[in-house]
């Protein structure tokens, strides 16, 4: 098999569709994962045909333990090896520590810590080996600005893939492996219908914080083409980033109580 193989969770919708075709317009093959079958096939129809790659569907709920080993078994009883992995899919799961259920935030962890962790981590050797990987985590701009009140553990599984893929990055340089930490703010696609917050986002984000899908899965390609640990897509997402980090973690902190209803969901 001579084209590459990228793998993205999360296909099926906003980024990690958009991811998908990126990486098929630069030649790989495409491996594409999420729940949704329907949306996966037809996102692989419409890549096989505009791009010439193969395509392979896995559906999997990340949310279940031994989903990393159910996507790669098929991927490797296709006789096909991970060359590029996109850890994207994600969620937000609305309500403060005190009002949501265990159960709900234990899957959470499991589908934005545990999950892409363990795909990285199952990867891994086998892109060593060959001396050629790329690997992208998709975090947010939530995870490099202080934590808000609601959406508890969103920002603070995002700054793990930040420190997770700074890690990586520094680990991964000598054997050829690229690793980045996508950073997006506001990007349309359907994360605030899923978790119900559209109409109070789009009424109090002013239009110049969003971008596109498109835009932000071709800066986070670029990127890891260029190996750049953190990527922050966007003027106005890179000058929040750097007022976070400029300013005293009080000051920033009260900030976020100030503003935290709109960062909260980023
Ligand atoms: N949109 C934003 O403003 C924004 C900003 C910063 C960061 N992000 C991050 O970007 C990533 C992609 O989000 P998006 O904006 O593209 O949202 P989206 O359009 O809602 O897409 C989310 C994707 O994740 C998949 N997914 C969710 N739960 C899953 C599960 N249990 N198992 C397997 N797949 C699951 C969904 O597929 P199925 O439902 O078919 O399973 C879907 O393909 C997320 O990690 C999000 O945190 C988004």
């Amino acid at each position: 098999m001579d084209r590459r193989l990228a793998l993205v969770t999360g296909a099926s919708a906003g980024i990690g569709a958009a991811f998908a075709k990126i990486f098929a317009s630069h030649g790989y093959d495409l491996a594409l994962t999420a729940r949704r079958t329907d949306r996966l096939e037809t996102l692989a129809e419409e890549i096989r045909l505009r791009h010439g790659v193969e395509t392979l569907v896995v559906a999997a709920d990340l949310a279940k333990a031994g989903a990393a080993d159910r996507i790669l078994g098929a991927l490797s009883a296709e006789g096909r090896s991970v060359d590029a992995l996109v850890n994207n899919a994600g969620y937000g799961l609305p309500g403060t520590f005190a009002e949501t259920k265990w159960e709900d935030q234990a899957a959470f962890l499991q589908v934005m810590v545990t999950a892409p962790c363990e795909l990285a981590h199952k990867v891994l050797p086998g892109m060593v080996e060959r001396r050629f990987g790329r690997i992208v985590n998709v975090a947010s701009l939530a995870g490099l600005v202080p934590g808000a009140a609601g959406h508890t553990l969103y920002g603070a599984s995002k700054a793990m893939l930040v420190r997770f893929s700074q890690s990586l990055h520094l680990e991964g340089e000598p054997s050829g492996v690229h690793v980045t930490a996508l950073c997006p703010g506001f990007t349309y696609s359907e994360f605030h219908d899923v978790n119900g917050t559209r109409a109070q986002v789009s009424a109090s984000t002013p239009p110049w914080l969003w971008l596109g899908a498109d835009e932000v899965a071709a800066a986070g390609y670029e990127a890891v083409e260029a190996n750049r640990a953190i990527c922050v897509p966007g003027a106005p997402n890179k000058a929040i980033a750097a007022v976070a980090k400029l300013i005293p973690d009080d000051w920033a902190l009260a900030l976020m109580a100030s503003q935290g209803p709109r960062f909260r969901k980023v």
